[in-house]
């Protein structure tokens, strides 16, 4: 073999292996998880509210309200990158929080309409957060897919 053959083969070895490193997936955020616990957790309710199951959805409400957080670490990095948007981030979190609470106090009052417009508003809530937020999280933390 030629070496203009060989430094070519070297080349394209090494890219392989950096491409096979970069195409890697970065290691999803824990807010990931707490995101896909509150996407299924508001399935709950929509199926509560489809069977005017007021139990179901009290006793769900307060898991979207109080979902956990990440681990104080992760969210360091989340407020090193949000900076000084971080008022307007934790506003939507509120925001989600106040009205999963009125989703639930809905529930509690057995009133199905109010349940309907709170969880409304609460659907908003998250929508608002992730039209902001969302597309940037991805490309900062785990690049452009
Ligand atoms: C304060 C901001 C904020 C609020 C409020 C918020 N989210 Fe999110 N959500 C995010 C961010 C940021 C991501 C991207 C996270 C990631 O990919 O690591 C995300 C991603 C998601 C995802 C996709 C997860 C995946 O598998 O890629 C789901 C589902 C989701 N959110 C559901 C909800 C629901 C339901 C609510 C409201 C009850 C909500 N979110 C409220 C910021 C928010």
């Amino acid at each position: 073999m030629n070496n203009a053959l060989k430094s070519l083969l070297t080349t394209c070895l090494a890219l392989t292996a950096i491409g096979a490193s970069g195409a890697q997936a970065a290691e999803p955020l824990v807010l990931q998880k707490v995101m896909r616990d509150l996407g299924s957790n508001m399935q709950t309710i929509t199926d509560g509210i489809s069977r005017g199951d007021w139990e179901l959805v009290e006793k769900t409400a307060p898991l979207i309200a109080d979902h956990p957080q990440p681990p104080l670490a992760e969210k360091l990095r989340i407020m090193r990158f949000v900076g000084s948007d971080m008022g307007k981030y934790k506003a939507h979190d509120s925001e989600t929080h106040a009205q999963a609470q009125a989703v639930g106090k809905a529930a509690k009052a057995g009133d199905g309409a109010g349940v309907i417009l709170a969880f409304q508003k609460l659907q908003t809530s998250c929508y608002d957060c992730h039209r902001e937020f969302r597309k940037p999280f991805v490309n900062h933390f785990y690049g452009t897919r």
